[in-house]
């Protein structure tokens, strides 16, 4: 027998959002730091190299293809709780270069940073975020009413990069990261983005 699943909707979602606030400084990265410098394989560099670039591109993206589903709203409960979904994107950011500014330590900028990014990042990745998440937005931004238009959206944003991508890495680096009792700080900080990542998958999937 399997139990019916439980689906909170916009306004649950809304007050988790206000309960489940986190501060990007209160993560310790002292012990990553020593870390980095002395007790990493290059393959674990590696490894963080390639979970870095992926968030700092799909962070980067998905912020600036966001505005059509705040219009495709249809309630004031649904209006309140898209916007979270894009005001969670600067903690992860700031996370992510907090990590690379002060553990990586190599001064660069948000711009380096991407550009750095987007070369470990391969075709499939572009083809994702760079075709199907940019049309599914023209879409919507062009028709917010039409509900075809919103599911293609939250589909290929909610379902497939969040979820289905993002939740993998996640999934994947922190228990990596942690079965080795490595980069302490950087395991927080995942942990906080994915906790929120969760939330929004929570909205696309109702
Ligand atoms: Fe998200």
């Amino acid at each position: 027998m399997t139990a019916a699943a439980h689906l909170h909707d916009a306004q649950e979602l809304y007050r988790h959002w206000e309960h489940e606030q986190w501060n990007t400084w209160s993560i310790h990265l002292a012990v990553d730091r020593d870390q980095w410098q002395s007790a990493l394989s290059d393959e674990d560099n590696g490894l963080v190299y390639s979970a870095l670039s992926s968030l700092m591109v799909a962070g980067e993206w998905i912020t600036t293809k966001f505005a059509g589903l705040v219009m495709a709203a249809e309630s004031e409960e649904e209006g309140s709780f898209s916007p979270t979904s894009r005001s969670t994107r600067p903690g992860t950011c700031s996370s992510t270069r907090g990590f690379q500014n002060e553990v990586i330590d190599a001064p660069a900028t948000i711009a380096a940073h991407v550009a750095r990014s987007r070369e470990q990042l391969g075709e499939s990745f572009a083809v994702i975020f760079d075709y199907a998440l940019v049309a599914a937005h023209e879409r919507l931004a062009a028709s917010p009413a039409d509900p075809l238009a919103k599911v293609d959206f939250v589909t290929i944003y909610h379902l497939v990069i969040e979820r289905t991508l993002g939740l993998t890495a996640f999934e994947f680096i922190t228990h990596y990261l942690t079965n080795n009792e490595l980069l302490p700080g950087f395991v927080d900080g995942c942990s906080h983005i994915h906790h929120d990542e969760q939330r929004h998958i929570g909205y696309g999937v109702w």
